[in-house]
């Protein structure tokens, strides 16, 4: 087990009407603060007015930006940066999914800075950030409890990622309930996100990380078994309540602390979705078993564990490599059962990129932990991806 040190300030409240502790926490944001949020769902759902409501109980002035959209962009986030200068907000509230939390994130850091904040997701390091609180609606991104924000620069197709613990929430309210109105898409890509989370964390070289392992094998084995309930019954608020903390526990890097990661099928699918607009888990649900097949070989007993633990294949000496690629294929079974698709035909690509996106993933100069990626890896995982 390696070195770590970890710091997650959150305040989660959890459970029916969670949001109504907006009252309590919102002046934790200060006097004025940015309410941000999507599409509209919040409108309708009738949350947005309930905020409203709390925000004036609370004293707590406001402005708001509605607009975010899913793979949220560069521009709002300027247009949110001017907004909290202009108007001397001192923090904001996200209420909706991974793409407003990160919006805001962006916003969060923008403001105290005088440069452009693309510069943050493209290396600089951040260095002040406004508070953020949030009233999570989608269990998915996890982007509630983590140091990360991603964005997209709609006019270069770039999907960055950028890190800090100064962008943690201070606080998080999280409701099931307000989980029941999600397309079953949505909740299905939700899953699928939580799930790769994990994985990200699991498929490591680091030895003698046991416990971190067991309790990554228990959230996905939860977000497994509880899918079919929720998605037969959208309302089933034990089931919710489920999915919407592993989503949670998934990405609070508790199954993560003292490993080497990988993060390369993430970096991977944001190419994707920077590129063709894919909802992430759905490229993940793509993406993740093409780079299994691709790599298992670096590891294959971590393979051959996370198939017998997570997916109950029995262990026989000698078949390592049937074993491993039954469970890459109840893996893709496992999607499949939820409505995701498992190849990029499925989600309607079939002209080739893949040398454009392979170039932009690799950026950094390298990508992955397990398996250190060059970029004729890259372009192989999408081609295994293709059909
Ligand atoms: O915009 P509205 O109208 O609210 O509709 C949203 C949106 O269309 C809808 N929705 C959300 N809650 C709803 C609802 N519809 C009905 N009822 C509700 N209760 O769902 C759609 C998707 O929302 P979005 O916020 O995009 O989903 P998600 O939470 O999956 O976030 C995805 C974004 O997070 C990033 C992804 O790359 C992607 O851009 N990620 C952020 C991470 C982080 N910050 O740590 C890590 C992740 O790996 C991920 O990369
Ligand atoms: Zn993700």
């Amino acid at each position: 087990m390696n070195d770590f040190t970890f710091y997650s300030p959150t305040r989660f409240v959890f459970g029916r009407n969670a949001e109504e502790a907006l009252v309590r926490e919102a002046p934790g944001l200060g006097t004025k603060i940015l309410l941000h949020y999507g599409g509209g769902s919040i409108k309708k759902t009738g949350l947005y007015d309930r905020v409203k409501k709390y925000l004036d109980e609370a004293g707590v002035g406001f402005v708001e930006l509605g607009g975010v959209k899913p793979n949220p962009a560069l521009s709002l986030v300027r247009e949110g940066i001017d907004l909290c200068r202009t108007e001397g907000v001192t923090g904001i509230l996200a209420v909706g999914g991974g793409s407003v939390i990160d919006s805001a994130k962006g916003i969060a850091v923008g403001v105290p800075y005088e440069g452009d904040v693309w510069d943050f997701y493209t290396g600089k390091e951040v260095e002040a950030a406004l508070p953020i609180g949030t009233i999570l609606t989608i269990p998915a991104a996890g982007s509630e409890v983590s140091n990360g924000s991603v964005v997209t620069d709609e006019e270069t197709q770039s999907k960055f990622y950028t890190g800090s613990d100064l962008i943690r929430p201070k606080f998080s309210l999280m409701n099931p309930e307000l989980t029941y109105t999600l397309p079953p898409y949505q909740t299905a890509a939700g899953m699928v996100d939580m799930i790769t989370h994990v994985m990200e964390r699991y498929f490591t070289n680091t030895p003698n990380v046991d416990l971190t392992d067991r309790f990554g094998e228990s959230i996905i084995r939860t977000v497994v078994k509880t899918a079919p309930a929720v998605l037969a019954d959208p309302e089933e608020y034990e089931a919710r309540a489920q999915i919407m903390w592993a989503g949670t526990m998934a990405h609070g890097d508790h199954a993560g602390l003292g490993r080497e990661q990988d993060w390369a099928s993430h970096d991977i699918e944001h190419e994707l979705s920077a590129q063709y607009g894919v909802t992430h888990g759905a490229g993940l649900a793509v993406i993740f078993p093409a780079w299994m097949t691709h790599v298992w070989k670096e590891n294959p007993g971590r393979f051959v564990q996370f198939a017998t633990r997570v997916w109950d294949i029995d262990y026989v000496v000698g078949e390592e490599e049937r074993i491993i690629s039954e469970a890459i294929e109840k893996q893709k079974a496992f999607y499949r059962s939820i409505g995701m698709p498992v190849s990029l035909s499925e989600l309607g690509i079939s002209d080739n990129r893949y040398d454009i996106m392979a170039e932009k993933a690799m950026r950094h100069g390298s990508l992955g932990g397990l398996k250190k990626l060059t970029k004729e890896d890259v372009v192989e995982i999408y081609r295994l991806a293709a059909a």
